[in-house]
């Protein structure tokens, strides 16, 4: 049993109420301890700091469903507490419907949101029972139609966001002018479209974004019911942002925000708000403890080799466009140096960091990384025969 830790507040959202910044989920002699008893690199998963970024959204998005993108991190740390607070899943393959499974959701609590599905993952997951489909192409049409008649289904819209570091409608969501038409074609296929989702881009920095995807929707909402296409749940999709080396808005001011720009857009009509946050979520509730297990001086720079890399945890930093803060116990007190960090693979391209000075390491002192806990541990990978961290829930 992992030892129960006490939740560790930001600095920054303790005095400021609008931006919150990176903050390890543990101490450093917690994490000593942690490292001491189940090995290095770990990554620890908070259910008190997830449950608390769970309320913050419930209570700032009223009336929104929540459905917790399990791609941003399928662990079941994360996915269990989310299932007990009462959260829905978002689901992309059949893989994470059996992850969900396992922690405790029901198929109905379920949305599959990948546009662009195999066969054969749209067959088992509709055969376990999932309903809820997304699509933004012609192709997927008669794929629906064969394997998923009473599904209900989501068109998928692109729409453009000017704050994301991620766009997330470069490769899939139908555009405005071919939105209608493939309503209409899905319909004339026998299947039943129940309303659109969007996806303004993951890591969006402002809110505001939102209100520009939101008004699209409504312009194709209004359009559909000319058509005769009576739409009732519209998805906002995921975006909320998390703080890496930057602050962000803290998520109750963020997700006021999205609930007043839902106000303005679609207050005056009767529709079935849905979310899928991840990153926002969950990025927050894991820090990963690494320890240096070398140190070198090359042409005059410090290299320190930590026991976790681009290819393990780091991974969101070649997939996700991320660099995390890294953290070194007493660094205040201690003179800073500038260094390289680079990650325990034979591959020289395994470099975490350049650009943050820490202070003279030891072999065998342990780094915090906070905001671990999204796009992290979901694509690492075992490259080298290395294992990947060990993640364990505390409290
Ligand atoms: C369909 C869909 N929904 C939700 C998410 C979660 O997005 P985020 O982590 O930015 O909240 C993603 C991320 O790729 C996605 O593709």
């Amino acid at each position: 049993m992992a030892t129960v830790l006490e939740s560790h507040s930001s600095s920054e959202t303790t005095t400021s109420p609008v931006y919150r910044s990176a903050q390890p989920v543990v101490s450093f002699a917690e994490a000593e301890s942690l490292a001491g008893q189940f090995g290095s690199p770990l990554l620890v998963a908070s259910r008190t700091v997830l449950l608390r970024n769970y309320e913050a959204m419930r209570s700032s998005l009223p009336g929104v469903e929540l459905f917790y993108a399990a791609k941003a991190n399928p662990a079941d740390a994360i996915l269990r507490p989310l299932c007990e607070a009462g959260s829905s899943v978002d689901v992309c393959s059949y893989g994470e419907m059996q992850a969900a499974l396992a922690a405790g959701f029901t198929p109905e609590m379920m949305i599959h949101t990948h546009p662009c599905k195999t066969v054969q993952n749209l067959t088992c997951c509709y055969a376990a029972g999932v309903r809820w489909f997304v699509y933004d192409n012609a192709g997927e049409i008669p794929k629906l139609a064969e394997h998923a008649r009473d599904a209900s289904l989501l068109l998928r819209l692109a729409v453009s966001s000017s704050s994301s570091l991620i766009n997330l409608s470069a490769k899939f969501g139908a555009f405005e002018a071919d939105a209608v038409p493939l309503m209409l074609a899905a319909r004339d296929a026998g299947l039943t479209v129940r309303g659109m989702s969007f996806h303004v881009g993951s890591q969006c920095r402002s809110p505001e974004d939102f209100h520009n995807a939101l008004c699209q929707a409504r312009r194709i909402w209004d359009r559909a019911a000319k058509a005769g296409i009576a739409l009732e749940v519209l998805d906002v999709g995921g975006g909320f942002p998390a703080p890496y080396l930057d602050s962000v808005l803290t998520l109750d001011v963020y997700c006021r925000s999205l609930a007043r720009a839902l106000e303005e857009t679609f207050g005056d009509i009767p529709v079935r708000v849905i979310a899928e946050p991840g990153r926002g979520l969950v990025a927050e509730t894991m820090t990963l403890v690494t320890r240096v297990l070398g140190k070198s001086e090359r042409g005059g720079t410090r290299w320190y080799i930590i026991d976790d890399g681009l290819y393990g945890s780091f991974s969101g930093q070649v997939f996700d466009h991320v660099e995390y803060p890294l953290m070194a116990s007493a660094a205040a007190e201690r003179e800073l140096f500038p260094c390289v960090v680079a990650g325990p693979t034979c591959d020289s391209s395994d470099v975490v960091t350049r650009e943050q000075p820490l202070p003279d390491l030891e072999i065998g002192e342990l780094l915090l990384v906070p905001t671990m806990g999204a796009y992290t541990c979901a694509s690492a990978s075992n490259f080298n025969g290395l294992d990947l961290a060990r993640i364990i829930g505390v409290e």
